[in-house]
């Protein structure tokens, strides 16, 4: 995600633009740029790539002065580009805005602004932002600042100077974080407090609709109306590396807690009740769709696993045969793929090497292609036809959990999106999906209050050398992300199986003390998994069930239930999956691995 920092004080303000953002590095960053004010007027200085480029930059056209706003971009809206890079400036002053968060209406915005004469060069959500301003600028840059914040729909953390004013900063935030660091004779902002931590210990801990005017003689909060805020100073007494983790214990952790923030950016813009689901740029006429006989999902690991619950959901909504195939296999056998094949790519990265390599047989084909990512700018996104973003920020941790989620809510959105492309999507099964999108966030709150629930099955699942998943339809496909999930972070060997499978052969495995997960969140086929459940129970296996709130279930075959809030069972698996994130991040704990770098793997997977 974007990071966010300024400096006011009587030091050059670039020396600390730098540095503190060189400690939000962490937070993901594809450009990096800041705007010093220079006798009174507004120098910008920025570029794609690494914080690196922009030093030397400054090396041989520095910019001086003593007040400053800085920003690393992780893109969302338009690929990583000098242009697209912050900050931003009106078309028709200098009044100039870092931001980190996503504005919703930017469109309606901009064509507004456009209207009223503004001209636009980036292709960024944030451009309308100091246009905004300078829209309402008659003199105060915080009234003006206000005003436009009024227009903005979605989540930002702003800082924003002007050589008319060329004494202050002013700052904002609403759903994107933003801290105010007091030191001596300078004052600073930032997106968090490692950044800030080299200069001062004293922090003012913005709340959403904060606003804050930085001058010389320090720092003044205010409310949208003017009327002054005194807010308690906040001593800092860890230390950076837990702050970067936003006070966890490991990435993976602090990912696990994104969720509903991660699945509301995924949703913004695209879900509405009301409203027709809205995938962007991605936009198929009904002829188009109806020249497509057949899809395939090309995936590796995590993605892939999502993928299972997309064949589930775009066959169920829009009657359309799916594949999901592992590219590494795909890419090496004689796939039916034609001009009349759909292919989607689905990546976390959009760096997968085997899934980019599948991508461009595919074209080279002339089948159709969809990527599904991540990363904005990435090579998956930038060769596919169309691109559809997860919008999960970045994903640090090697143990994929936002990315896995929010593909799995994109897989419902597709599904929803081509049935009715189809004239073939009921409207209770819309409402029923929607309804479910739009609360499973606070959902996933109230699973993540599970935890210690979930830690104390950790110790004694930590103890088993293996381990086997149980599920049925998306429980099953659940089941296998579970498994992988333990595998690679907790290296206990874990399987996954269909609750029906058992019998074929697996039962064999079974002994007294075999622990066993069993997914029930599949309610039209609980009495089948209850049977599969009775099945191992009776050769001695101890079961871990999980299973809906008030959910009747006969206690005695379970020797732990973990319950998660009744929800559509469309959608239910993304709650499971946060159990089961959960239950591999205590046991990983338990036995001491390295969660966030387990051994022998990498985040991203650029080779054969
Ligand atoms: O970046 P991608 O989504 O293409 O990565 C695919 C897999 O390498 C990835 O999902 C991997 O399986 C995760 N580490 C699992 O947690």
């Amino acid at each position: 995600m974007c990071g966010i920092v300024g400096y006011i004080g009587n030091k050059k303000a670039s020396n600390f633009l730098i540095e503190g953002l060189s400690k939000l590095e962490y937070r993901g960053y594809d450009s990096a740029g800041i705007a010093v004010i220079n006798n009174g007027s507004v120098e910008i200085r920025k570029h794609k790539g690494r914080l690196s480029n922009l030093v030397e930059e400054l090396e041989n056209n520095s910019a001086d002065g003593t007040i400053g706003i800085g920003h690393t971009r992780w893109a969302t809206h338009g690929e990583p580009s000098d242009i697209n890079s912050h900050p931003h400036q009106t078309s028709k002053g200098d009044i100039t805005v870092v931001h980190n968060g996503i504005i919703e209406n930017y469109n309606e915005l901009t064509k507004w602004l456009k209207s009223e004469g503004y001209e636009f060069k980036s292709a960024t959500d944030t451009e309308v932002i100091p246009n905004l301003i300078h829209y309402y600028y008659k003199g105060d840059l915080f009234e003006a600042v206000v005003k436009a914040t009024e227009n903005l729909e979605g989540s930002y953390a702003l800082g924003v100077v002007c050589g008319q004013e060329p004494d202050k900063i002013v700052a904002v935030r609403k759903d994107s974080p933003l801290i105010v660091g007091i030191g001596n004779g300078e004052s600073f902002i930032a997106s968090d407090i490692p950044a800030v931590l080299n200069y001062t210990r004293d922090i003012y801990l913005l709340e959403d609709n904060e606003f804050v005017v930085l001058t010389n003689e320090g720092a003044k909060i205010f409310k949208a109306n003017g009327e002054r805020i005194n807010k308690e100073i906040y001593k800092v007494t860890w230390n950076e590396d837990a702050a970067e983790k936003g006070g966890y214990d490991s990435f993976m952790l602090k990912e696990i807690h994104e969720q509903p923030k991660a699945i509301k950016d995924t949703m913004s813009g695209r879900v509405s009740l009301n409203e027709k689901i809205n995938l962007g740029d991605f936009k198929l006429t009904a002829e188009e769709l109806e020249e497509i006989d057949r899809i395939y999902i090309i995936a590796c690991g995590t993605a892939y696993n999502a993928g299972l619950i997309g064949k589930v959901a775009i066959e169920d909504l829009a009657r359309i045969p799916v594949e999901v195939a592992i590219a590494s296999e795909f890419r090496y056998r004689n796939p039916i793929v034609t001009k009349k094949t759909l292919i989607v790519t689905l990546s976390q990265s959009g760096e997968t090497a085997d899934t980019l390599a599948v991508l461009r047989d595919a074209k080279k084909i002339g089948a159709k292609t969809l990527a599904i990512t991540n990363v904005v700018g990435s090579s998956i996104s930038r060769e596919a036809d169309n691109v559809i973003y997860t919008m999960a920020g970045p994903e640090i941790a090697v143990a994929s959990t936002k990315a896995y989620t929010t593909q799995t809510v994109v897989m419902n959105l597709l599904g929803m999106y081509l049935a009715d492309l189809k004239g073939m999507l009921k409207s209770e099964d819309e409402i029923e999906i929607k309804k479910a999108l739009l609360e499973l966030p606070n959902k996933i709150e109230e699973v993540l209050e599970k935890k210690p629930q979930i830690a104390e099955i950790a110790k004694i699942i930590a103890q088993e050398k293996d381990l086997f998943y149980l599920g049925r339809d998306v429980d099953y496909a659940l089941a296998i992300e579970g498994a992988l999930k333990i595998k690679e972070i907790a290296y206990i060997h874990s399987e996954a199986y269909a609750g029906g499978e058992l019998k074929h052969g697996t039962i064999a495995l079974i002994e007294p003390g075999t622990k066993i997960i069993a997914l029930l969140t599949q309610t039209n086929l609980k009495d089948k998994m209850i049977s599969n459940i009775r099945e191992v129970k009776s050769r001695g296996a101890e079961i871990i069930g999980i299973a809906y709130e008030g959910q009747e279930l006969d206690s005695s075959i379970f020797d732990e239930i973990i319950r998660i809030p009744q929800i559509s069972t469309r959608i239910a698996p993304v709650l499971g999956a946060v159990v089961l994130q959960l239950l591999a991040y205590y046991v990983a704990k338990e036995r001491g691995c390295d969660i966030d770098k387990p051994r022998n793997l990498a985040k991203s997977v650029t080779v054969e």
